[in-house]
């Protein structure tokens, strides 16, 4: 269905209470839960590895979007898997194999994704799409929160979906997503919005109804 989902990013969570910041999103409507997983090498951050995941995933009751900003990437997929992701997501700029790992993804029982970063084209996909759940398209450069929408996108993602016709290929729009951004997105063919500041600024566990204002003005 292409009904529009928000998949928070609890990259700007507190990091010292995610059972309960997990709890609240999605009390308060979150459709997905959005794990960025980040190495210092491909992105110039760290975050989250697979024991941690492990430990996140009793508390989420929806669907498990783990965004790996890694390189190499094909010998941490069993491990994430093995922690409960739904859905991997991987780069095509992270090496030369995509094709094995997205085939990787699937065959340890995932949903697979395909991130873009904002400089690279659509033109390597057109062989991949048969082997794709997803495609996440970043609107900003991968690693940190908080940063500026690029509008250049917007044309990518349009392409994109008339390159995907009627396959059940998720859209997925990664960074900058506000109030104002998203219907831009949306109405080009995007189906999942990742948004971190914009869910959980103003908001705690202790205040999660601004999370549920957030999500509603998103
Ligand atoms: C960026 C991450 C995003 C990030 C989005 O590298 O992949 O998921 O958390 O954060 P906002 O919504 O604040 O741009
Ligand atoms: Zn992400």
């Amino acid at each position: 269905d292409r009904s529009i989902k928000i998949a928070p990013s609890i990259l700007s969570a507190d990091f010292a209470d995610f059972g309960r910041e997990i709890r609240a999103i999605e009390a308060q409507g979150a459709d997905w839960v959005h794990v960025d997983v980040m190495d210092g090498h491909f992105v110039p951050n760290l975050t989250f590895g697979p024991p941690l995941c492990k430990a996140i995933r009793p508390h989420i009751k929806t669907v498990m979007d783990v965004h790996l900003m890694i390189s190499p990437v094909d010998q941490y997929i069993d491990a994430y898997a093995d922690a409960g992701a739904d859905v991997i997501t991987a780069h095509l700029e992270a090496g030369p194999h995509i094709h094995r790992t997205l085939q990787a993804i699937r065959g340890a029982g995932c949903k697979a994704g395909l991130a873009l970063n904002p400089g690279t084209g659509i033109e390597q996909i057109d062989y991949l799409l048969d082997q794709l759940d997803l495609i996440c398209v970043m609107t900003v450069n991968p690693g940190f929160g908080g940063q500026k929408f690029i509008h250049s996108q917007i044309d990518k993602v349009r392409k994109l979906r008339a390159m995907i016709g009627d396959r059940p290929i998720h859209i997925e729009i990664d960074g900058g997503i506000t109030p104002e951004t998203a219907p831009l997105m949306a109405e080009a063919g995007a189906d999942v919005l990742v948004a971190g500041s914009a869910v959980f600024k103003g908001g705690s566990v202790e205040q999660p109804e601004a999370y549920g204002a957030n999500i509603a003005a998103i």
